[in-house]
């Protein structure tokens, strides 16, 4: 058992709903251990620039339901050169910090790992991101709710498009990883979901396009991973176009709308459990591993081994999704 009298805690990357959740769950956790824990604004960036403030129990009262980080977020530059990562060293020598608790995605790993070849500290992560492209665990924190806004909006669309017999073309996030949009397209009953793990057909896309036009299905929903290997919503758009000028066709991006919002239980849940079993795991003497959800079990993965994860297709999903859409 290590005895801290003062860990940090930050967010980094791009925020994702629960992150406030976790910070919520460490703060309480380690305050419960007789920890203080102080708060570094802005991720990496905070560490440089010495934003770090304690945080009381009330501090993290009322954030479990809101999106967002009340922790701040940033993608750090300067946290990339071994200059930028010193300094951050040395302001948490001078404000006392002794263990870490690491919010973010993958470039918060590789942050990570640069700095724990410079220096020693001990140090959980926990996975937070919208693009559940983390290995390690079964769902990052936030993919859950990015995904139910995402179905809520395609919803949305769908009724525009049936009320216009139009075709949509919808490109959800996920950076160069498919998840969001597998997930929201298999719920929304996409006609069709392309993703960067599977090889884009255009002139397959057209063809089923042509097939249903022929036999007047009107509504079309075709959800596009923004890293798809052919290009987003609008590179698609432009090859409905020309092969279907008369078609009623509209692109719609959703963006940053999948990022915010309120966490789903589920996310809340994930980042409350991962929360307090982070803190026990470092006051147990574990370091520099994420913590992640396997199985519904807390499962540790050392920071150097934790990868960057694409989809990975199951049996025979992508037959499913054209048996069900048709
Ligand atoms: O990693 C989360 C994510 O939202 C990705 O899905 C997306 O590609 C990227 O961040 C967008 O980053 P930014 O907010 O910096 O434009």
């Amino acid at each position: 058992m290590k005895l801290f009298k003062r860990i940090g805690v930050l967010t980094s990357g791009g925020d994702s709903p629960g992150m406030n959740a976790a910070i919520r769950a460490v703060v309480r956790t380690g305050i419960y251990k007789g920890i203080d824990v102080y708060g570094i604004r802005h991720g990496y960036q905070g560490m440089i620039e010495g934003d770090i403030f304690q945080l009381q129990a009330t501090d993290v009262a009322n954030i479990i339901q809101r999106g967002g980080t009340m922790l701040k977020t940033a993608r750090s530059k300067e946290f990339m050169t071994d200059e930028g990562r010193k300094i951050a060293y040395e302001q948490l020598c001078k404000q006392g910090i002794e263990g870490l608790i690491l919010i973010g995605g993958d470039g918060t790993f590789r942050g990570a790992v640069e700095f724990f070849k410079q220096f020693s500290i001990p140090a959980i992560g926990l996975p937070g991101t919208i693009d559940n492209d983390l290995s390690g665990t079964d769902f990052t924190i936030g993919f859950d709710t990015a995904v139910n806004t995402a179905v809520e909006a395609i919803d949305k669309i769908r009724d525009t498009a049936e009320a216009h017999d139009r075709l949509f073309i919808v490109e959800v996030m996920g950076r160069d990883a498919g998840y969001i949009a597998l997930n929201s397209g298999i719920a929304c009953g996409a006609e069709d979901i392309l993703i960067p793990e599977v090889m884009t057909d255009i002139e397959q896309v057209l063809c089923k396009i042509d097939y249903d036009e022929k036999r007047k299905k009107t509504v079309h929903i075709l959800v596009v991973a923004e890293g798809d290997d052919f290009g987003g919503a609008n590179e698609v758009l432009i090859r409905v176009k020309e092969r279907f000028p008369n078609l009623d066709t509209r692109a719609t991006i959703l963006g940053h709308i999948q990022r915010g919002g309120s966490p789903s239980y589920a996310d809340r849940v994930l980042a409350s459990r991962l929360g307090y079993a982070a803190v026990n795991a470092l006051c147990e003497g574990r370091n520099q591993s994420m913590a992640g959800m396997v199985n519904q079990e807390v499962v540790f993965t050392p920071f150097s081994q934790v990868q960057k994860e694409n989809v990975l297709l199951c049996g025979d999903m992508l037959e499913m999704i054209q048996v069900l859409a048709t």
